[in-house]
């Protein structure tokens, strides 16, 4: 039996616009396994993005808690935060913001830079991973030189550079035609498997929801299953 590497209790969030307050998030808990896939799907505007800014702690809940391997990580200071965000989360999203000016292998190696590690060890770490994921010809292509479906692969291998223990990925595949949403879940579901990952996904593809090992619907703030 996996254990919950992730456990998330009772997340409200809401936002003001103006003078009215919106409830993003009204009462969300839910658990997520180490070699996992979590899908979570709901209509636009029920609060799938806002759960996964407050999963990888770039804001905090209102109130409620996340906890990774049991240890409550919500109402660490910022500095505690920025440092679990940087080690054990990996972000992929559907507009994956590669920087164009910089090739497949730099933008990989870019977070690991910029967590201090020595840049010659990180391009080497991130051509990698780029081969593992069948991109080992276009290490020095420029980002905006690559396909969308490449390109979403490259925003894969960044996610991976730091070794994170969670993988956060919101609509990774909504910009993506069939084959390329294919290979893209293949890829995830690959990874969260053999590299004992927890990768939550965010998706409006109910078919790609429905094969993942664990399937959340929310709508209007809350979980319904
Ligand atoms: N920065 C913000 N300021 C004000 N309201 C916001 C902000 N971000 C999100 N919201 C509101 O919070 C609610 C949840 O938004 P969220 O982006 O989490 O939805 P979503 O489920 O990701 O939608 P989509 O499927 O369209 O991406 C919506 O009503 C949205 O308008
Ligand atoms: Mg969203």
């Amino acid at each position: 039996m996996n254990s919950p590497l992730l456990q998330v209790r009772n997340l409200t969030h809401s936002f003001l616009e103006g003078d009215e307050k919106v409830h993003a998030l009204r009462g969300v808990s839910f658990e997520a396994n180490k070699g996992e896939v979590t899908s979570i799907i709901g209509p636009s505007g029920c609060g799938k993005s806002t759960l996964m800014y407050l999963l990888g702690l770039l804001e905090q809940p209102e109130t409620g808690d996340i906890l990774i391997n049991n240890k409550s990580i919500s109402r660490l200071s910022d500095l505690q935060r920025t440092r679990i965000r940087n080690e054990r989360i990996g972000f992929i999203f559907q507009f994956h913001f590669l920087i164009k000016e910089l090739s497949a292998r730099e933008n990989v190696a870019l977070p690991a830079i910029k967590k201090g590690d020595n840049s010659r060890e990180a391009l080497k770490r991130a051509d990698q991973i780029l081969n593992q994921l069948g991109l080992g010809k276009k290490l020095d292509r420029f980002a905006n030189k690559l396909s969308g479906g490449e390109q979403q692969r490259v925003a894969i291998a960044r996610a991976l550079i730091n070794s994170p223990s969670i993988i956060l990925a919101d609509e990774p595949t909504g910009n993506l035609d069939t084959a390329n949403s294919e290979i893209v879940f293949n890829l995830l579901q690959t990874l969260s498997r053999k590299q004992n990952l927890a990768v939550i996904l965010v998706t409006h593809n109910n078919q790609l929801a429905k094969r993942c090992d664990k399937f959340i619907t929310m709508n209007d703030g809350l979980i319904l299953s």
